[in-house]
């Protein structure tokens, strides 16, 4: 046995897998044969789900079915609103949407439920897909004692999840930069989430479990939770007087050895993240036609800058993700959710991947406790 321990697994290589690779020292992030930073400038969050669920792109043809589908399943089961408006006020919506997808396995039927064949498991990841912004949204909606917002299915994906989060429909640059969003998340080789998915699948666990348990990995802000915690840093920059006092703000808090969340990545630590200079373009097209969103660009400049230069690390996507999704004028409990909905067409992948390919995992430990103690 090889008892050197790794600590966090760094480096380790933990499974076989035809998704998705971090190609760090070519800056590239490699999903199914494509660069990911292309299918985001040129393709749509539908077909880059259908990617990663059915292995390519789809035609026209399965384009409209696969639309069709994901209309067809958006709608929540009755009895759900009123699951939801019995949370605890208090509950997080990322919470919500936790016990929301693990309450949704009670309603497929227990066969279907435990079939793990490829077909059994590509039609609950599409019902899972579909649902999962319908859950996020209303979650939070009957947390804040919202009414309801119904899917519609005669929008794209993106649209209509903004339109249940808004209220109202969205504008077209708001769309096309949400579905940017949704497709920089869609996938991203074996983060913790998704490990934390395979490790739940292996046990033969439905989908739904490892889903779930996915979701409670993603919260933590050293992962999903880190857009929320980066918009939180742009918000308390603004009050202490936005721009000018950036500078200051960050020494601060790195004098005082804190975390800043947005910032480093286990696998380019000390490289760019190709999503987050992707990202910078639309923080740009804002700031172009707003004036107070150029302010906050120009903190998110000085942040980077400052980060470069004194600790040698790069923004990862949460950071311009946390300060878009606040531009964009969505309730900040909820980034974290739509974050887990992008990366669900991932981690539903996984799910499946390691279904078909099945070793049960299962880890040992250097043991440095006591031993031969007596009663
Ligand atoms: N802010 C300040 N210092 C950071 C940092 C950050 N965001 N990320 C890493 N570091 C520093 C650590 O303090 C440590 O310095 P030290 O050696 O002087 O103690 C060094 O870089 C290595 O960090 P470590 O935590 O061991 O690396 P890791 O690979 O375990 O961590 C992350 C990876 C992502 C958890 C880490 O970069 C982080 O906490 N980032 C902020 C959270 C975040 O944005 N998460 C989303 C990732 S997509």
């Amino acid at each position: 046995m090889n008892n050197q321990v790794r600590p966090g697994l760094e480096d380790v290589v933990a499974t076989d897998s035809e998704i998705s690779f971090l190609d760090a020292e070519h800056e590239q992030i490699v999903v199914r044969g494509y660069d990911l930073i292309e299918l985001a400038r040129g393709s749509t969050y539908t077909d880059v789900a259908h990617l990663l669920l059915f292995d390519h792109l789809p035609s026209d043809e399965e384009r409209a079915a696969f639309a069709r589908q994901l209309g067809d399943h958006a709608h929540l089961p009755e009895g759900m609103a009123d699951i939801l408006r019995r949370l605890p006020s208090d509950t997080a919506a990322m919470d919500a949407l936790r016990s929301g997808l693990s309450i949704l396995a009670g309603y497929e039927n227990a066969e279907v439920l435990a079939d793990h064949s490829r077909e059994a498991n590509l039609a609950k990841a599409v019902r899972i897909l579909a649902k999962s912004p319908t859950l996020a949204a209303n979650a939070y909606r009957a947390l804040h004692g919202q009414p309801f917002v119904q899917p519609n299915p005669g929008l794209s994906y993106a649209a209509s999840f903004l339109q249940m989060i808004y209220g109202r429909p969205a504008d077209a640059d708001t769309i096309a930069i949400f579905d940017r969003i949704l497709i920089c998340y869609a996938e991203h080789e074996l983060a913790n989430s998704t490990f934390t998915a395979r490790i739940v699948a292996s046990t033969f666990a439905d989908i739904y479990a490892a889903i779930v348990a996915a979701t409670a990995a993603l919260k933590g802000p050293l992962h999903g939770g880190a857009n929320e915690a980066a918009a939180r840093m742009f918000a308390q920059i603004a009050s202490r007087g936005g721009p000018a006092a950036a500078e200051g703000y960050l020494l601060e808090r790195l004098a005082a050895r804190d975390r800043i969340m947005g910032f480093g990545h286990r696998v380019y630590m000390h490289r760019p993240d190709p999503r987050a200079e992707l990202l910078k373009a639309d923080l740009d097209a804002i700031a172009a036609r707003d004036p107070d969103a150029a302010m906050m660009v120009q903190t998110y400049e000085i942040v980077v800058a400052a980060m470069e230069r004194e600790k040698g690390l790069h923004p990862n996507a949460d950071l311009p993700i946390g300060l878009l999704l606040s531009l964009l004028g969505i309730p900040i409990d909820l980034f974290t959710p739509v974050f887990l909905c992008a990366r669900s067409a991932g981690l539903l992948a996984h799910v499946i991947e390691q279904h078909e390919h099945n070793r049960l995992y299962r880890p040992r430990v250097v043991y440095t406790g006591p031993r031969d103690l007596r009663l």
